[in-house]
Formats: structure tokens, C-alpha cells, sequence
């Protein structure tokens, strides 16, 4: 018989929490997370945790900084207040790009975190979508890395769009967008991208072909939106028919809803892994919910059940 299953949620999405709790039956565990007068992050976990099989959720969107020490010490508490399992559930991880030392004296942000999380005393990781699939590496512990994939690809199912082509806005989404191709029974194309600037991007060419095509822009995040803006204008001037956008991630940031305001584009389609904030909001920008998924993937975690086989059982939906 496993140990009592609890929920606890930090700030950064509460309303996935929520989401992901009323799908499984149970409620939010009652915890204080908030702030001292100096904006120190302050935690306490209101109810007993002894021997439970705890999982914490937490987006490490912005604030990505509050988001990331909410989690650490959430962690750190449950460890001290006895907790036998702690999976911390991580929708969006954050600082992921920073993966590697691509030049001279810089952080591997992403293992700096990873490390954190692992000090404190997590167990296990629960994400969607990280920015590179080896990251699951930076732990030294098990990592359940699910998709958005089922979920989106069900909604552009019934989209029904003829002639398609999903394009990958840079070579990094090629594997993803190939995936999706294959799903949705479309053509592919690649772009190819070069970064500028940390915010700006600039298209070098097009792999493939997008001319009178109903195009499907695919990326894992969207942040500035530079570069699937970038993307979207180039196949339009290329004789593209109607743009999609598509992107499990939208942390939005910068210049992020100007350009894509400004884009043609008929749709963006996101995931709940991060809140969209009111002013964010737009007719054009549908959000699917990832809170079915992740609430069954902590089920089958808490029972010691296959992870993977959910991904067939959602294929089959
Ligand atoms: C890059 O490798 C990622 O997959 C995204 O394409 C990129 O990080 C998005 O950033 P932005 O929206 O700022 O161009």
C-alpha cells in the first residue's frame, strides 16, 4: 500500500494546481507560501507530511528567480517535516537554455538548479517539454519527462487542416516538428534560424517547401517571441497560406506580445504549463490544458505504474 498521496502547489501556477488536483480528487495540501517584510520567501506547510508521498508543483517561470527558491524550500521543509517521497513537478523548468558553457566564464544555469533541487533532498523530477531532453541528465535521479504532444496534436486533429506543412522555427525543433509532421500526417520544413541578439533573431533560409501551404510554426517555448515571429513572417513572404503557431511554453517575456500582435497569424496555441496572465490574454491565443496529463502521471508515479504507457493510452484518445 503506498504512503498517503499530497498535493502542495508554490505561486508561479495555482490554477494548474488546481486543475491537476480536481482531476485526481484531492485538494491543494494547505501550505503558507509567501513573503517576509524584507521579501524574504517565507514557507510553512500547514499539515502533516510525515511518511506521505508528496509532490510539489511548481512552474519555474517568471519570476523565475521567486519561483525557483519557492520550490527549494518548499522541498527543504517537506524533507525536515518528515516526508517519505518528494516529486517536485516542474510544468515549465526554467533557465534550461542555459545548458552548456557555449563560451568563456558563463553559469550551466540549468545544473546550478538541478543541483539546488538535489541538495535539498527531491526524490524524483515531473516535467513537459524541457528545452533539451538531456537535461534529464543534470539529475542523478529519476526524471518523468512527458510531452504536450497528444494534447496538442488532438486539438489540430480536429482542426482538420488541409494541406499542412509544420515547420520547425529553428534546427533545435526539427526533432519535435518532425514528430508532429508524422502525427498529423504533414509535410515538414525547417528554418534555418541565427540568433543576433539574445531578443532578436534573423532567418537565414527555409528547408523545405511552404508555398501554398497551411503552415504549422512548432517550438517548444515561445519567449520574446523573436524567432517563431521571425518564422512566420518568412514563410508568409515564401506564399504560405494561413500561419498557425504552436509552442508548449509561453513564457511571453519582452517584447514578446508586440510582435505578436503585430504577426499574421491565424492562431497560437499554448499550454497551461505557465499562467497567461490577464494582460497577456488575446482572442487569437487558445490555451489546452496539460492538468489531465500531469494529474495522471502523478497517479501512475504515486501507484508505481508506467509513466510511458500513458502516452499510448492518450494517443488512442
Ligand atoms: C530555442 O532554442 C528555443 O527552442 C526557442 O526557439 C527560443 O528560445 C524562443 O525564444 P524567443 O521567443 O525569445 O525567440
Amino acid at each position: 500500500m503506498p504512503s498517503a498521496m499530497k498535493i502542495f502547489s508554490g505561486n508561479s501556477n495555482r490554477a494548474l494546481a488546481e486543475r491537476i488536483c480536481e482531476h485526481i480528487g484531492v485538494r491543494v495540501g494547505d501550505a503558507l507560501v509567501g513573503r517576509f517584510a524584507d521579501d524574504e520567501i517565507r514557507v510553512k506547510i500547514n499539515e502533516d507530511v510525515r511518511g506521505g508521498d508528496v509532490f510539489v508543483i511548481q512552474s519555474t517561470c517568471p519570476p523565475v528567480n521567486d519561483s525557483v527558491m519557492e520550490l527549494v524550500l518548499m522541498i527543504d521543509a517537506l524533507r525536515r517535516a518528515s516526508a517519505e517521497r518528494i516529486t517536485a513537478v516542474i510544468p515549465y523548468f526554467g533557465y534550461a537554455r542555459q545548458d552548456r558553457k557555449d563560451e568563456g566564464r558563463v553559469p550551466i544555469s540549468a545544473k546550478a538548479v538541478a543541483n539546488m533541487l538535489t541538495s535539498v533532498g527531491v526524490d524524483r523530477v515531473l516535467c513537459i517539454d524541457l528545452h533539451a531532453a538531456q537535461l534529464q541528465g543534470f539529475f542523478d535521479l529519476p526524471v518523468d519527462h512527458l510531452y504536450a504532444g497528444p494534447v496538442m496534436k488532438r486539438y489540430f486533429r480536429r482542426l482538420n487542416l488541409k494541406d499542412l506543412t509544420v515547420v520547425a522555427p529553428d534546427v533545435g525543433s526539427s526533432k519535435l516538428a518532425r514528430g508532429y509532421a508524422k502525427r498529423l500526417d504533414a509535410g515538414l520544413a525547417i528554418v534555418d534560424k541565427r540568433r543576433v541578439t539574445d531578443t532578436d533573431t534573423k532567418v537565414m533560409s527555409v528547408i523545405g517547401d511552404v508555398k501554398g501551404r497551411n503552415v504549422l510554426l512548432i517550438d517548444d517555448m515561445i519567449s520574446t517571441a523573436g524567432s517563431i515571429t521571425e518564422a512566420a513572417r518568412t514563410v508568409r513572404e515564401m506564399g504560405a497560406k494561413a500561419v498557425y503557431l504552436a509552442a508548449t511554453h509561453a513564457v511571453l517575456s519582452g517584447q514578446a506580445m508586440e510582435r505578436l500582435d503585430k504577426a499574421a497569424i491565424e492562431q497560437l496555441i499554448v499550454t497551461d504549463t505557465i499562467p497567461l496572465t490577464e494582460e497577456r490574454s488575446r482572442p487569437y491565443i487558445k490555451v489546452l490544458s496539460v492538468a489531465r496529463m500531469l494529474g495522471e502521471a502523478i497517479l501512475r508515479i504515486h501507484h508505481a505504474e508506467s509513466v510511458s504507457r500513458l502516452f499510448d493510452d492518450m494517443e488512442d484518445d
